[in-house]
């Protein structure tokens, strides 16, 4: 039999899929599960949208559409990211694609050639190491421990960019922390980035919309607008609007980045389907009274688990300030055994845990930092409480 591309030796499926999967089989069996496992918004987009869809479908046009995204999406993208200080771009510095993953990765095939360096902080969201892999990037990991909150700090950044990577990619609020950067440190590092002009900056910050306590979303571009020539920001639909499987994300940035990105396009998937581009348009343009619900529900459930986490001996979790994540440091578990397992690592805790009670996170390794515990808390808020509870029992009868 002919042999696979070499690439697919790096190529790997998602970590956390395969933990959703256990979750998804024990519930299959009949146990009583509570997931905190995948991070879906778990609520539905306003009635708009579908009514844009049907409209879509009624006068379907039989045709290919734009590479790189429809003119009313694109107009309607350049309103959706004024409303977040990024003004004065136009058509031409937008594209768009199957979901921000599917953007990142055609970011990854129009800047990185194999060995170019490719930087970015620990705890990561894992696509970024899988992407960089499949590309022969040479992956270049700045660790964020819980120490400093898991934030870059701007000396770290500085020696990072001192090797000149060719990409130096930024996530906030990040998946899997939660964690947020102030207007204060984004002007830090901002400061830093003018210092080293040969690293394209691509921001994920597609949580954007999803940021407590009034902190605010704020991007280096905000803080040193000359950095718009290398600054490349990605959005996405899918957690703003609850629209992870309509699969729609974008980017605003240079125009040649946006220009290439929709070369890709061309190439791989021709265009956004328009009854999804009639969805996109709908949601980005309609009202925004889901989105804002879901952020104050979100807040409060952010409060409650951080007390419920922060209440267990020796566990500690610094306080997210966006996205549906906590990161709790559960290193305190280790050498301990749980009815007589022994829980070694974040691998073992995540497995007792659901084996015992059936509460299913994502271990910290996927993600790069093996002293945590990614928590997504989307449930439906009658399981909170009752699967925060088990976690608690759980760490109780450690021995
Ligand atoms: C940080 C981050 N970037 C990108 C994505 C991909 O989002 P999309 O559904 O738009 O592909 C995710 C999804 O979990 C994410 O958490």
């Amino acid at each position: 039999m002919p042999q696979l591309a070499k690439r697919m030796g790096r190529a790997k499926p998602s970590a956390i899929m395969v933990v959703a999967e256990k979750a998804k089989q024990l519930k299959a069996e009949g146990r009583d599960i509570i997931s905190f496992s995948i991070g879906v918004p778990n609520f539905l987009p306003g009635g708009h949208v579908y009514d844009a869809a049907r409209k879509a479908l009624d006068n379907d046009s039989g045709q290919y559409g734009s590479n790189r995204g429809s003119n009313e999406l694109l107009d309607a993208l350049l309103a959706h990211v004024e409303q977040v200080g990024l003004t004065g771009y136009t058509r031409a510095n937008c594209a768009t694609g199957i979901g921000a993953k599917h953007v990142l990765y055609n970011l990854g095939e129009a800047l990185l050639d194999a060995g170019d360096g490719f930087a970015f902080a620990t705890p990561y969201w894992t696509s970024y190491v899988d992407i960089g892999e499949i590309l022969e990037a040479d992956i270049q990991l700045l660790p964020c421990p819980p120490e400093q909150d898991y934030k870059l700090t701007p000396a770290q950044l500085d020696a990072a960019l001192a090797r000149k990577p060719k990409v130096f990619l930024f996530n906030n609020p990040s998946n899997p922390t939660g964690m947020v950067y102030t207007k204060d440190e984004i002007a830090a590092l901002a400061d830093v980035i003018v210092k080293h002009p040969d690293t394209w900056v691509v921001t994920d910050d597609i949580y954007n919309r999803m940021v407590f306590d009034d902190v605010g979303y704020h991007n280096f571009v905000h803080a040193r607008p000359e950095l718009r020539d290398r600054v490349v920001f990605v959005d996405s639909l899918s957690k703003t609007y609850g629209m992870p499987g309509w699969r729609a994300g974008f980017m605003v940035g240079p125009e040649v980045v946006a220009t290439a990105v929709t070369t890709m396009n061309s190439n791989h998937i021709t265009n956004l389907p328009e009854i999804v581009t009639a969805a996109a348009v709908a949601a980005l343009s309609g009202p925004q009274d889901v989105p804002a619900a879901r952020r104050a529900e979100f807040q409060a459930k952010r409060d409650q688990v951080v007390a419920a986490l922060n209440a267990i001996p020796g566990v500690s979790c610094p306080v997210p300030q966006g996205a549906f994540y906590a990161f709790p440091d559960i290193s305190v578990a280790f050498g301990k055994s749980h009815n007589g397992k022994v829980i070694g690592n974040d691998v073992d805790l995540c497995n007792a845990l659901l084996d015992a009670k059936g509460v299913a996170c994502v271990p910290g390794s996927a993600f790069g930092e093996p002293r945590g515990l990614r928590i997504s808390y989307t449930c439906p808020t009658p399981q909170l409480a009752p699967g925060l509870q088990r976690i608690q029992e759980f760490f109780a009868e450690l021995q």
